[in-house]
């Protein structure tokens, strides 16, 4: 027996109440296997004492029937404050009705995040998922002009603002609430309750997947948005030049700090292509695939620099809507959409 495959068996318990397990929550400290017996030591932090009741059955559960474990002991450390890390995912709450939830970042603006996270729901729906997709940029909202709509949403009679349908998607956006084109002024405290209110005042209903598109750069928002909502995963978006990768590898430290799993990066404007066929890396020759390997993560798509991708944006017609035969924008964003439900399926 050894320590890898014990974490494995691991994986199976979840958090109670929630979609995700307790190594990806960081719960488990350390794995020891001697001959004879198998020790884990996990940390939790909650004043609930029955949480830790049920991940110690839980883990029973999973170890005792393995081969070649020997006595199982698990000890658990039960922390009441906050301290590091794992508290900030220990005190996420899922949104309920909604499976899994799946940002879109980057460290720098105008690398494609929206783009990005609009073509990614609209293939996620193609495989017949339920999906939403929440603009959590107060600043610079731009998905509901990526789906070509400008209705207004309305409330429900719990006070719930009702999503816009649009592509088979449930889609909320700041961009839905503004009168016309006026800036949005929100500062620190209130632009965090906004983005909570955001992600938790929206009838989403039952979702398979939501994505969130996350507004640029590493502050507050950004942390606030990972820390109080159970994530599932993170998409890193970058252009392939290092003033983007420098920015994208910011965000990836980022996550890890707060235990949210890298599902994986999509370098996009990776190339330009001419009518004759040649590739014009303009803003520089694989940097994003690079990046990820040295970063450990996987590459989920390279995404070439297309007018129909920045056209598809501008018309609110998103580029995965055209039958992936026809572009091969179009299937890369597909290919990502299937890895996305590899890494984490509903
Ligand atoms: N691969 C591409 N080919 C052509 N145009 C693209 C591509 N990716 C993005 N664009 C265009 O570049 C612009 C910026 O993209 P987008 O709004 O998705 O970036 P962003 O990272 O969300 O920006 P922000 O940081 O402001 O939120 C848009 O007009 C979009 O249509
Ligand atoms: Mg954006």
């Amino acid at each position: 027996m050894t320590p890898e495959l014990i974490k494995q068996a691991l994986r199976n318990v979840r958090y109670p109440g929630f979609s995700r397990d307790i190594i990806s929550f960081g719960l488990v400290k350390e794995v020891r296997c001697e001959a004879g017996s198998t020790q884990v030591d996990i940390e939790v932090q909650t004043k609930d004492p029955a949480i830790p009741e049920q991940i110690f059955k839980e883990c029973h559960a999973a170890l005792d029937e393995l081969p070649d474990v020997g006595e199982v002991k698990i000890n658990i450390d039960i922390k009441d404050a906050p301290t590091g890390a794992a508290e900030a995912n220990t005190g996420k709450s899922s949104i309920p009705g909604v499976k899994r939830v799946v940002a879109v970042a980057s460290g720098k603006g105008g690398v494609g995040k929206s783009t990005v996270a609009s073509n990614l729901a609209i293939a996620l729906a193609a495989t017949g998922a339920r999906v939403g997709l929440c603009d959590c940029d107060l600043y610079g909202p731009s998905i509901a002009m990526m789906f070509g709509s400008h209705e207004r949403p309305s409330a429900n009679e719990r006070d719930e603002i009702i999503p816009i349908n649009a592509h088979g998607l449930k889609l909320m956006s700041m961009g839905f609430l503004l009168e016309d084109r006026s800036p949005v002024i929100v500062r620190g405290p209130m632009a965090t309750r906004y983005t909570q209110q955001f992600l938790r005042q929206v009838e989403w209903g039952e979702l398979d997947y939501l994505i969130l598109d996350l507004p640029p750069g590493t502050g507050d928002i950004q942390l606030t948005i990972v820390q109080t909502v159970a994530v599932d995963g993170v998409v890193i978006v970058t252009t392939p030049q290092e003033v983007a990768l420098i920015d994208a590898r910011k965000a990836v430290s980022m996550f890890a700090k707060v235990n949210v799993p890298i599902i994986g990066l999509i370098e996009n404007m990776a190339w330009f292509e001419c009518d004759h066929g040649t590739r014009y890396p303009l803003f520089g020759d694989a940097g994003g695939v690079r990046e990820a390997e040295r970063l450990n993560i996987p590459v989920l798509a390279q995404i070439p620099i297309e007018v129909p991708i920045r056209e598809g944006g501008d018309q609110g017609k998103p580029i995965a809507l055209n039958s992936i035969g026809t572009s091969n924008a179009s299937l890369a964003f597909h290919q990502a959409a299937k890895s996305v439900i590899e890494a984490i399926p509903a």
